[in-house]
């Protein structure tokens, strides 16, 4: 089951972005999308959650073909996403940028209490406004803000970008207790190798739009996927 993502191509306009693309994520495990600036990788994350529409291929999530759900009910059917650059809201405060992810959930639903003992920091700033956090708050912020809607799986689109060490070690413990523990399917999208060697269970490097390397991460040379990353 997870997800399983089936040869897809996506073009903006006339410029293929996606050429056949398949990935890979199970619940329990961590699947690090790795790739340069530009290969595509939040291209891909997009496609996943419903943002960008595919010309082929397909995306199958717990087993239903979910390619032509919009994002709603793809967050309905339990994909959660975080975007890269965060995209928490600035005005609104830290209690009302969680409650944006209840939307779709049942009237009288709550943020559930176990994102505060995720990230504790928030319940203590909940009156503040999102933008007066830092960086790392605002990123804490927006991965307790989609784990609010309780999904099943979980896209991280570059969560470490331009956050301080101490917070990337904390947010790096939340990803690993998520799919250990909590048994969700993660798919994070890094630049850094060192940190996806890690956490990952899988690896799928990218190179232009395509999958240039990839596979559960004991089976891939070191070296191999650095010098895609390098190049
Ligand atoms: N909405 C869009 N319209 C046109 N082209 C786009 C659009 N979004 C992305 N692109 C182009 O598609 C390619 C892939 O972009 P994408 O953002 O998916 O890459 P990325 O791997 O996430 O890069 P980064 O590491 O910088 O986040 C790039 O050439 C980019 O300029
Ligand atoms: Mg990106």
């Amino acid at each position: 089951m997870g997800l399983r993502v089936e040869a897809v191509d996506l073009s903006y306009g006339a410029s293929r972005c996606l050429r056949g693309v398949s990935l890979e994520a199970d619940p329990g495990r961590i699947t690090c999308v790795l790739g340069r600036n530009g290969v595509g990788k939040s291209s891909l994350m997009r496609s996943i959650v419903g943002l960008e529409r595919v010309g082929r291929g397909r995306v199958l999530w717990e087993g239903r073909d979910v390619t032509a759900m919009p994002p709603s009910e793809r967050a309905r059917a339990g994909i959660g996403y975080v975007p890269q650059g965060r995209e928490i809201f600035p005005f609104l405060t830290v209690q009302e940028n969680l409650e944006t992810a209840l939307a779709a959930a049942p009237r009288g639903a709550r943020v559930p209490e176990e994102v505060f003992a995720l990230f504790p920091i928030l319940k203590q700033f909940l009156r503040r406004r999102g933008g007066d956090l830092s960086g790392g708050q605002q990123q804490q912020l927006a991965i307790a803000r989609a784990l609010t809607a309780q999904p099943r799986l979980l896209i991280l689109d570059e969560p470490t970008e331009g956050i301080q060490p101490s917070i990337i070690k904390d947010i790096a413990r939340v990803i690993r207790l998520l799919a250990r523990e909590r048994g969700l399917a993660v798919v994070l999208v890094e630049q850094y190798f060192e940190f996806a060697r890690d956490l990952a269970d899988r690896i799928a490097v990218m190179v232009r739009g395509e999958v240039a390397l990839g596979g559960p991460v004991d089976s891939l040379e070191d070296e191999a996927v650095r010098r895609l990353l390098t190049v």
